[in-house]
């Protein structure tokens, strides 16, 4: 069975964001693969900054986010962008996990995990123009994006209280994407 670990770029409790990847963890369940739904707000790290990494070390969330990444075929990520661009909370987890870690095993945990990309907002635009710049930041970690995205525009409006898409031709499109990515984990 595909394992796909599922995460959302906003820490923000009842975020637009979370709400997409919890929609797409169900979606994930329905087409046969495994989900793991994690919120990045569990993940307590600093702002990464090489003396921190030379005095202590890797932080140990860092650590444990890395065995996540390195222990599921495919990772899918729901994003809102700040001014249009990926925001700190993913582009700092990024940065810490990339760093090679001696007290793991794991390696470059994101070369060759193939990952699915989605997008949310209260506006109009759902997102969009963070899905190139977050394709571009998971290309240089390694990841290879599943062709396609999702985005969600209107987002608070966009969810059925049971946690559905309300709009069922944006969630075909996740269907399809999360096809995609179980496939692309398949072949890993
Ligand atoms: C610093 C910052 C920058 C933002 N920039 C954008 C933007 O470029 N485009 C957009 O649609 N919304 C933007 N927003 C609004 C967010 O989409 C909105 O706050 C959203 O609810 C955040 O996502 P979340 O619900 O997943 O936490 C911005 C919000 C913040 C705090």
């Amino acid at each position: 069975m595909t394992s796909i670990l599922i995460f959302a770029g906003s820490a923000r409790q009842g975020a637009f964001s979370k709400q997409l990847a919890a929609a797409a963890t169900t979606l994930v369940a329905g087409e046969g693969g495994a989900p793991t739904l994690i919120d990045l707000a569990d993940f307590e790290v600093p702002l990464y900054n090489a003396d921190i990494e030379t005095t202590t070390g890797i932080p140990q969330p860092v650590i444990d986010f890395r065995r996540l990444v390195a222990s599921h075929d495919g990772l899918m990520i729901a994003t809102p962008e700040y001014n249009g661009f990926v925001t700190p909370l993913l582009l700092n987890m990024f940065c810490w996990a990339s760093r090679p870690s001696p007290s793991d095993d794991f390696g470059a945990v994101f070369q060759g995990r193939p990952v699915g990309l989605m997008a949310s907002s209260p506006g109009r635009l759902g997102g969009v123009r963070v899905v190139p710049r977050l394709r571009d930041v998971v290309a240089e970690l390694g990841m290879v994006a599943v062709p396609g995205f999702v985005t969600v525009p209107a987002a608070a409006s966009a969810f059925t209280e049971q946690g559905r898409l309300v709009d069922r031709q944006t969630e075909d499109e996740l269907v399809m994407l999360v096809r995609r990515l179980i496939a692309a984990g398949q072949r890993n």
